[in-house]
């Protein structure tokens, strides 16, 4: 048994597949970036055959990263498995993942398969993907509600195939802590040939018990957790990365198992993932949530502040969390900024740097103070800028009364550097701004999502605006921020139209090509 657990991230996959959570491929690429700065092992970026938009991001991705393992998904078919070795083929470190289920439920209505079929399938399936790749993994969907005898056949006959993984999901969320270890146990007895192959468990969470279960089966015996940043995923989402990781490192006395996670990497992240998929993140959340550090009460108050251990059993720092010591505003100069950025964790572009130190100290100049959370908001709005920018904001008016209808004029920069204006009526000033958008890129966008907030509690504020749009059935994400909260509104509706030209962009010029 390993005493390192690996950690497979499937934020780009399974995470994807959580309603409203999708994300094109330059996101995915960021993402991934940070992913292997998070130091997971693997990174499943996608289910190459779903899409050709998917392949793309497989092979993407598996161009770029260097560190982690980047695994393709695939059913049990050969051109599955052939979209995936297309999509694997530059990858430093491949990994096919096949998957099959082996649940009577399943075989019977959904893939309408003997049990036999079922184990010559996989085995069939994971002997046609190790003749071009020596890094593969099997899974028996809905293992948890198979006969477990059954799948510890079909695990003993995919070893002896080649797999180097088996997987162990909990499709759907339904098993309890102690019945999955005992069910890891039994299969991990039963399987021949284990020792050859890492024990892996994939949990939903659709009864809450998506880390405690990924939890009892390292207890078990399992030495790899698919899990995903902030618990997003199909349903109630899949296990939580980052609860896994820092049960696993702050009760290491207990579990006495280690994983390569750079854990200051953990809120970076989180906030990026939020960012990319529009998904906000619940205050109360483990680990990541605005309040998991905070100390309200007063008696907690006056013990964090004699020690922090009273009521803290982790730093804020650990996860990446940084306290605020050093207050930057107008007369901070270069220096400290980019001190804070580093102690922040934010993945900064070197070559956006200048134009993020220049929107600091335009903020700087409304603002008295700029938060952490101001300058996370400016690193993250700038790496929006890999997403190239068809439309740039070059003026706005609008007006608001209490009758309810206004009058918006948008004045857009488009690429080949012509102003085009537009005004338009609409039900409230964000509403006729974004029709008089509209107007002037052509096309009748439709608003899916629309969140609103302000960044930090005073009334000198950044208001953020994150927003999902969709054309001709698919969606991008916008995400703007401003002192003034309809520029913020207006700025991320820009910011999703560039995504969506951008995108529109790509798949005319590989029609092309
Ligand atoms: O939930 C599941 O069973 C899956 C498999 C593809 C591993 O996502
Ligand atoms: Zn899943």
């Amino acid at each position: 048994m390993n005493d390192i657990i690996k950690i497979f991230d499937t934020t780009l996959r399974d995470g994807e597949q959580a309603p409203g959570c999708s994300m094109n491929v330059q996101e995915k690429i960021e993402l991934a970036k940070a992913l292997e700065k998070l130091r997971v092992d693997v990174i499943e970026a996608g289910f190459p055959a779903s899409s050709p938009g998917d392949l793309e991001s497989v092979k993407t991705i598996g161009g770029i990263i260097k560190e982690s393992t980047v695994a393709g998904l695939c059913r049990a078919l050969e051109k599955d498995i052939d979209a995936a070795k297309e999509a694997l083929a530059h990858a430093a470190s491949p990994r096919v993942h096949i998957f099959l289920a082996t649940s009577p439920i399943h075989m019977e209505y959904k893939l309408k398969m003997t049990p036999d079929k079922v184990l010559e399938n996989a085995v069939a399936a994971v002997r046609y993907a190790k003749k071009f790749c020596a890094d593969v993994e099997f899974s028996a969907e809905d293992s948890s509600r198979s006969d477990l005898d059954f799948v510890s056949k079909v695990f003993s006959e995919v070893i002896k195939a080649g797999a180097t993984t088996v997987n162990f999901p909990d499709t759907t969320g339904y098993a309890m802590p102690d019945e999955f270890a005992r069910m890891v146990k039994y299969v991990r007895e039963h399987s021949i040939g284990i020792e050859k192959a890492h024990f892996s468990v994939h949990v939903h969470n659709d009864l809450g018990l998506g880390v405690a279960n990924s939890l009892a089966a390292i207890g078990a015996g399992a030495d790899q957790v698919e899990c995903t940043v902030n618990g997003i995923g199909e349903r109630a989402g899949n296990a939580s990365l980052e609860e896994i990781v820092m049960a696993l490192k702050v009760r290491k006395d207990y579990w006495k198992k280690d994983t390569r996670i750079d854990t200051t990497q953990i809120y970076p992240i989180s906030r990026l993932v939020s960012k990319v998929t529009g998904v906000k993140v619940q205050p109360n959340k483990a680990i990541v949530g605005e309040n998991a550090f905070a100390h309200e009460a007063g008696i907690h108050q006056h013990g964090v502040l004699a020690n922090r251990a009273t009521y803290e059993i982790m730093s804020p720092e650990s996860v990446g969390i940084t306290r605020n010591e050093m207050v930057l505003g107008k007369h901070s100069g270069r220096h400290a900024f980019e001190e804070r950025l580093k102690q922040l964790g934010l993945p900064v572009d070197p070559k956006n740097l200048d134009e993020i130190f220049m929107q600091f100290k335009i903020l700087a100049d409304k603002k008295k103070t700029v938060g952490n959370r101001d300058i996370e908001s400016l690193v993250l709005g700038s790496s929006s800028s890999s997403i190239p920018v068809t439309w740039k904001l070059d003026r706005w008016v609008t007006n608001a009364d209490a009758s309810g209808s206004s009058m918006s004029a948008i004045r857009l920069e488009a690429r080949d550097g012509g102003l085009r204006e537009a005004v338009h009526l609409g039900n409230g000033c964000i509403d006729a701004a974004f029709s008089a958008i509209n107007n002037i890129v052509g096309k009748d966008v439709t608003m899916e999502m629309f969140e609103l907030g302000a960044i930090s509690g005073s009334s000198d504020a950044q208001g953020e605006a994150i927003i999902k749009v969709s054309y001709n059935g698919k969606q991008w994400n916008g995400h703007g921020v401003s002192t003034n909260i309809v520029e913020s509104a207006i700025k991320a509706y820009v910011a999703a139209i560039n995504a969506m030209e951008s995108d529109q962009r790509q798949g005319e010029e590989k029609n092309l090509g």
